[in-house]
């Protein structure tokens, strides 16, 4: 079955359980998007903020790759009453479910600046990622790459836009995850 496919049947399963909404995830493009990044870049360390729909493609990406890459995903969240849920649905699918972690448990962590390969950047409120904007940048490696949501909210991308590029980043829209709520993504690279 063609990749897209899967992650198509995988959001389906998602949207299936828990009461999980699309309006509260990233959508499909988004999800097909994050996949084939992952297939582009064959990251070793993976920070995903903000549990959800994410987490399910970036784990099945990364149990295709156990074997030749080994890559390590960490999934974090703010919410305390979700993130067990996401864990939870990570499991019954049997994939990967080390490395849940509240944002405030895993600020404590050490060895976590400079580590991440790739990121994608979804915690619940724009407000705490504004607020974290020092916190989210330091993780990345200087040559990784992030991937953010949410990028149509003017708010979020007025503060974030000129802290990135005066971080030295250069933001590139994904307007392939455009979707019905005028939601898309953006990379930003160095
Ligand atoms: C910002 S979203 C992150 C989405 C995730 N990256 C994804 O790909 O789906 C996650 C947060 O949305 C909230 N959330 C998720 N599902 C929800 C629901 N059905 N109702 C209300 N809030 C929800 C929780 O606070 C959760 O921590």
């Amino acid at each position: 079955m063609p990749k897209n496919k899967n992650i198509e049947k995988l959001y389906k399963w998602f949207l299936s359980k828990n009461g999980r909404k699309e309006s509260t995830s990233v959508s499909l493009q988004s999800g097909i998007y994050l996949f084939n990044k992952l297939e582009e870049l064959k990251p070793k360390f993976i920070l995903d903020m903000g549990s959800g729909f994410s987490t399910l493609v970036i784990r099945t990406w990364q149990q295709e790759n156990f074997n030749s890459l080994d890559p390590l995903c960490y999934t974090t969240d703010l919410d305390p009453a979700w993130l067990p849920v996401t864990k939870a649905e990570v499991e019954e699918l049997g994939l990967n479910a080390d490395n849940f972690y509240l944002q405030s448990d895993f600020g404590k962590l050490k060895d976590t600046e400079a580590k991440f390969d790739f990121m994608f950047v979804d915690l619940a409120g724009r407000k705490e990622r504004m607020e974290k904007k020092d916190l989210i940048v330091s993780y990345l490696k200087p040559n990784g790459v992030m991937a953010l949501d949410d990028w149509h909210r003017s708010n979020y991308r007025c503060v974030m836009g000129p802290y990135l590029e005066s971080q030295g980043f250069t933001v590139i829209e994904r307007w392939e995850t455009l979707d019905r709520f005028s939601r898309f993504m953006v990379e930003a690279v160095k």
